[in-house]
């Protein structure tokens, strides 16, 4: 049976329970629409945890004007279900007057070097917008673990720096990437694409692939043949970039490296990632 609390207290009443009795307690944070990514999130925070919480707040700091808060699907029936269906314990969806009840704040997390690059350049603010509500959330459940997946893997880069730098008592669980059969990396957004984008946004996944099979030749190549792939198929390329998967600089030797890509499919905005390992090429 999953409850609903859609206020603080709801959430402290139902959290100061699990404290009494010494359960394990998770969060697996949303901005609801809910897909089989975040059931996965769910049942690997299950098998570990005594209590899962589920958050489901659309965050309006994270948000720069002119983007999709607005149109951002809204489906909180069917999140719900979902939840009963993957045995949450508790759905917490407060409004925004109850997460920022005296407006937006003042005082936020500042996201740093790494949040003004790739998703940051493109989106300025979103981090520390992200890097905020999260805080916000852990403090509000406080819970033992939380559960973040790696299709986001700038948003969990820096969600696991935050902990680090800012000493919060919480461990964060990284979750590998939830795909559909052809490849396409799930996301909400995803409900955007028409058939004929559909199609299109699979060249993300496939160019990663090849920049995979690249990266034998350096990574250069890798990156050269993720993007001319990409190119190709139509999407409108934002960035291909290798990270160094410890500090999230632009990597251009060889090792454990993240191959990142975000791109526009028709009017919507996809991102994708790959961890991989780089040999060294001719070029790097
Ligand atoms: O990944 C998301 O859905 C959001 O950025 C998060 C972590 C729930 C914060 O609003």
């Amino acid at each position: 049976m999953t409850a609903v609390a859609r206020t603080r207290a709801d959430l402290a009443s139902a959290r100061g329970q699990w404290a009494a009795s010494g359960d394990s307690v998770a969060v697996v944070m949303t901005m609801g629409a809910l897909h089989a990514g975040h059931a996965e999130l769910i049942r690997r925070a299950r098998e570990h945890d005594d209590r899962v919480i589920v958050t489901d707040f659309l965050n309006p700091l994270q948000f720069a004007p002119g983007e999709d808060l607005d149109k951002y699907p809204r489906t909180f029936t069917a999140d719900l279900e979902l939840c009963r269906t993957e045995g949450v314990d508790l759905l917490f969806a407060p409004g925004p007057s109850e997460v920022y009840p005296v407006g937006d704040p003042v005082v936020r997390v500042a996201a740093g070097p790494i949040g003004d690059v790739l998703e940051g350049e493109s989106r300025p603010g979103h981090f520390d917008g992200v890097l905020t509500v999260v805080g916000k959330l852990l403090n509000l459940t406080t819970p033992h673990r939380a559960y973040f997946g790696q299709k986001d893997a700038q948003q969990l880069w820096l969600i696991s720096q935050m902990v680090r730098d800012l000493d919060v008592g919480v461990e964060i669980v990284e979750v590998p990437t939830v795909r559909d059969p052809d490849g396409l990396a799930l996301s909400s957004r995803n409900i955007y694409l028409v058939d004929a984008d559909r199609m299109q946004a699979l060249a993300l996944h496939a160019a990663l692939e090849l920049g995979v099979s690249a990266a034998s030749g350096g990574s250069t190549a890798a990156v050269e043949s993720t993007r001319a792939h990409l190119a190709e198929s139509g999407v409108k390329v934002d960035y291909v970039s290798l990270v160094d998967p410890q500090s999230f600089d632009l990597m251009q030797g060889s090792g454990p490296a993240i191959l990142v890509v975000a791109a526009h499919v028709g009017s919507t905005r996809l991102i994708d990632n790959v961890r991989l390992h780089v040999s060294a090429g001719k070029r790097g």
